[in-house]
């Protein structure tokens, strides 16, 4: 008797939505509209968020880039659960780093999906929605990506979303339709 639920239970496939971008991008903006849009089309899924990792499974972990690692190898491993039960997880890490971003596609391999947010430093800064921009320009806090921690563009995301082109709601709309386009979801 099986006793896990999977991906034939839930009618669905097991993907990882990996979204990487700047602080105030509108990863996670765009993550809830997302997941708003796939509940509405009966799809089970759920949001990993860098924010709430860190207060919780990776609260021991800093900024620095050692740290960063440690952190998106957790998520990688938590998001391949995800997969495994037949949900859509929707990973909302800034995850700098191509190398590691790398290492979770080899993981994930076709269930991952990789969506830059993208935005110029310059507009990310000005928009500063928890003001962390202004506390890292005045040297309160330290290893801040962009500022004095870097921000490896992606090379071939599967999806480009410009933010400051495009609204919240206009960006998962696009997600939504490229899931649909190339039959991920039904
Ligand atoms: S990652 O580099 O390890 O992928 P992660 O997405 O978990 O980063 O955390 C980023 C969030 O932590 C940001 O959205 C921001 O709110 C907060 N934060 C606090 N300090 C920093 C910092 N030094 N650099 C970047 N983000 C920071």
């Amino acid at each position: 008797m099986k006793t896990q639920i999977g991906e034939k239970q839930r009618n669905q496939k097991g993907i990882v939505l990996w979204f990487t971008g700047l602080s105030g991008a509108g990863k996670t903006t765009i993550a809830n509209e997302l997941s708003r849009l796939l509940v509405a089309n009966n799809n089970h899924c759920y949001i990993l968020d860098g924010d709430n990792f860190r207060t919780g499974l990776s609260s021991d972990l800093s900024f620095e880039k050692k740290d960063r690692k440690e952190n998106l190898r957790r998520a990688k491993f938590v998001a391949s659960m995800f997969c495994d039960a037949g949900v859509i997880a929707v990973v909302t890490f800034i995850s700098p780093f191509e190398s590691d971003r790398k290492k979770a596609r080899k993981l994930l391999q076709d269930r991952y999906i990789e969506i830059y947010v993208k935005v110029s430093f310059e507009v990310a800064e000005k928009r500063d929605p928890k003001g962390l921009y202004k506390k890292a320009r005045r040297g309160e806090i330290k290893d801040f990506t962009g500022i004095d921690s870097p921000y490896e563009e992606p090379k071939s995301p599967e999806i480009i979303l410009n933010t400051e082109l495009q609204s919240a709601e206009q960006s998962a709309s696009m997600v939504f339709t490229y899931l649909k386009k190339n039959s991920i979801i039904s």
